[in-house]
This record gives C-alpha cells, structure tokens and sequence, in this order.
C-alpha cells in the first residue's frame, strides 16, 4: 500500500512524536510513514526518542544561518510528502511554506482561536487559560500557514479544566487526554488523503 512519507518537526521531550510512533506500530496511522525526525535544538529528548525508534533525525539548529534551507533539502532528499510539527516552537516563514509542495500540520495545546498566536506556547498557554477562568480547554490541530495557529482547523479536543490546576497539571491532562490521541489521527487522516493521490497516480 502507498503511504505518505511523513517528516515530523521537533524542539522539545519529543511525546507528540512518540505518540506518532507509537500509532505508526499500533496501525493508528497507517498511510503514514515516519520517514524522518528534525529537530531544530540540538539535544531535544525527541532525538533520543527518534534514534530509538531507528528513525532518521537530522538536528538544524534554529538559529544557524540558512536553516530553512537546510530544512527543505533534507525534506527533498528524504521525498517527504508531509510535514508534521509536534512541539516545534520555530515559526516557518511564508516563503518556506509556498517551497514545500505538501501539507504542513501543526498541534497546539489550546482550542483555537483561544490562546493562540505569536508568543503562545508551552505552559504559557495553560497559564493563559487558567488566568482566563475557562472551564474548557484542549488541543487543536491545523494546516500551517504563514500566520501563526492561523491555518484551516482539522481537528479539536476538549479537555476540562479542573479546581486546583497549575500550568503544569493542565498541560499533562491536554497532552495526555487530547494531543496524544488527536494528534496521531489528524496525522492519519491528512496521509490518507496524499496515499490515495499517489495510488490514483500509478
Ligand atoms: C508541549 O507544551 C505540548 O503541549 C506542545 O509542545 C510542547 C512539547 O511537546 N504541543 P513534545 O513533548 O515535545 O511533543
């Protein structure tokens, strides 16, 4: 069966793409193939995670010159045909977005168009929503374009806030509770979409 050859984008513990992996052995996504890991900080706990699964990982540093550049040869070179980003934190510019020919995904920890944009990440996030009094929050995934959180939504799941969160307990239950599972399935359903291009192709 074609499969799309998926490139997953990372900067941090790397759980996202470990929930990606564990999905890709489990047949949770099964049109896609984790063909190769890219981290943009050099020690990210997901490279451990990558070199673990035997998944090739490429480590750009976001902050060396031409690094989307960099980014896009090794996307070539492995004949990516998606990208995922799970817990990257390094904003992709209009002109790289127009020069990747497939479709880019994105998880954030917030239900957008709340907590979302420019400076909202990680536990920021969760503090925002906490100051705010939600009684709901939860993880969004979405097409990327050049407006941060600003592409098409794909898909969302809610978490409920509970008395007595901090920061860090609201962002363990929306990772446990919401991007680990929704996160794999957006993933799969995106694949399935670019298998079947290629399978109409041959
Ligand atoms: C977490 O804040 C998660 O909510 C967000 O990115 C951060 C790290 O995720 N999506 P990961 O463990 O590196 O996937």
């Amino acid at each position: 069966m074609l499969t799309a050859r998926t490139a997953v984008l990372v900067s941090g513990g790397g759980t996202n793409l470990q929930a990606l992996m564990d999905a890709q052995a489990d047949g949770g996504l099964k049109s896609g193939q984790i063909a190769l890991v890219i981290a943009d900080k050099p020690g990210a706990g997901a490279i451990a995670r990558a070199e673990r699964a035997h998944v090739p990982c490429a480590v750009i540093p976001r902050r060396e010159a031409g690094f989307e550049e960099r980014v896009l040869a090794a996307l070539a070179e492995h004949k990516i045909d998606m990208a995922v980003l799970a817990g990257f934190l390094g904003i992709l510019s209009g002109d790289f977005i127009d020069r990747f020919p497939g479709p880019i995904i994105n998880i954030h920890p917030a239900l957008i168009p709340s907590f979302c944009g420019k400076g909202f990440y990680g536990l920021g996030v969760h503090r925002a929503a906490l100051d705010c009094g939600v009684k709901v929050t939860g993880a969004t995934v979405h097409y990327v374009n050049a407006i941060p959180d600003g592409g098409r939504i794909i898909a969302q799941k809610a978490v409920d806030v509970l008395p007595g969160d901090t920061p860090e307990t609201l962002q363990r239950r929306v990772m446990e509770q919401a991007e680990w599972i929704l996160l794999p399935q957006a993933a799969e359903q995106v694949a399935a979409g670019i298998a079947e291009e290629k399978e109409k192709k041959l």
